[in-house]
């Protein structure tokens, strides 16, 4: 028998709450000889309060030897902006060099969206995750007094750039549409901007059937709302993709449907799946929280490990349960019914 090491971080808030619905339904659509060995680790405020640690030394070593990393959510009003963050979400997606951070943006069946006339939309978002404004360089001078100064300064490598727009023209070449927006803000960003369009534009020679685009951020916000449908595949650095999924989230349906993956398409170190949302204090512990994005998630960890039909059989449930949702169920309640539709 085969088994699957998984490496499972609740987090906090509704992270917990999230995650047990996700472990249950990855359970069920994997294959009777898979055996799924998961490892929970508490990080995060708990962790934070009681030792002061955000992700010591010793368990990013044991994190590596595992196939795969389950996150739920991490943050809490009782620590201060950042600390979590940094320190333990940003600090494994750049120590396992989780370069791509894929965001589906999909609009399924029978899902409200806040736009007018049921838009077809089905877009993937290919997000830098290693680079730009998130890599903490920057600073602050004459602190305190009425001339101080911030300093947040984009880091884009050419390395860095063409791995990111070369994953997305794969994934745009294998889709039927076969289309690629590069955004970014390269009237204004001039050097970092430049340096991605001249990328995109050299990558794109080995992609002659991927149609391409660019868009300045902007005009892309735009066009998330007015002409979703125009997106097949979007690149972009990891500021504007964050603040462009979010929007995605918002136009299909909302945070509590939205997938992510922290991949590293190498395999050096394990890719990490994880619901866009985060850890909703507010409605913790009340069993409130739709753990839809959480299975969506697991549904990416399945096609990243090569379970592809167990994949496409968890997002079918999902589409299925989407399409028939009427009232107000639990988390569990919405978890137990993808597991039903998967085993069944
Ligand atoms: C996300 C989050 C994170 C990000 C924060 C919590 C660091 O907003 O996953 O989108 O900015 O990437
Ligand atoms: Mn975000």
């Amino acid at each position: 028998s085969r088994s699957l090491r998984l490496a499972v971080i609740p987090g906090d808030g509704i992270g917990q709450e999230v995650v047990a619905e996700g472990l249950k339904v990855l359970g069920a659509a994997l294959p009777a000889d898979v055996k799924v060995e998961a490892t929970e680790y508490d990080l995060g405020a708990r962790r934070y309060h009681r030792t002061g640690e955000t992700l010591p030394d010793s368990v990013l070593e044991e994190l590596k030897g595992h196939d795969a990393i389950l996150l739920g959510a991490i943050g809490d009003p009782s620590v201060p902006s950042g600390v979590l963050e940094r320190g333990l979400l940003l600090k494994l997606r750049f120590a396992f060099d989780h370069h791509i951070n894929l965001r589906p943006g999909k609009l399924f069946p029978g899902v409200k969206s806040p736009l007018a006339g049921e838009p077809d939309i089905d877009f993937v978002v290919v997000r830098e995750g290693t680079e730009g404004p998130y890599v903490g360089n920057g600073g602050t001078l004459r602190t305190g007094t009425e001339h101080e100064v911030a300093t947040e300064v984009s880091l884009n490598t050419a390395y860095g750039i063409e791995r990111v727009v070369r994953d997305a023209y794969r994934r745009a070449d294998s889709r039927p549409r076969k289309k690629l927006t590069l955004v970014h803000k390269n009237n204004v960003l001039v050097h970092a901007g430049h340096l991605w369009t001249r990328i995109f534009q050299q990558v794109g020679q080995e992609f002659p059937e991927v149609t391409t685009d660019y868009l300045h951020v902007d005009a892309a916000t735009i066009f998330f709302v007015t002409q979703p449908e125009r997106f097949d595949v979007i690149v972009t650095d990891n500021l504007f993709g964050d603040i462009l999924t979010d929007l995605a989230a918002a136009v299909t349906g909302g945070i509590g449907l939205a997938a992510s993956g922290n991949i590293n398409p190498s395999g050096d170190f394990p890719s990490m799946f994880e619901p866009v949302h985060g850890s909703a204090p507010d409605i913790a512990g009340q069993g409130k929280a739709d753990p839809t994005a959480t299975v969506l998630s697991v549904a990416m960890l399945l096609e990243h490990l090569g379970f592809t039909a167990e994949a496409a059989k968890v997002e079918a449930a999902v589409a299925a349960d989407l399409a028939e949702r009427a009232g107000v169920r639990s988390t569990s309640q919405v978890g137990d019914a993808l597991v039903a539709r998967v085993s069944g």
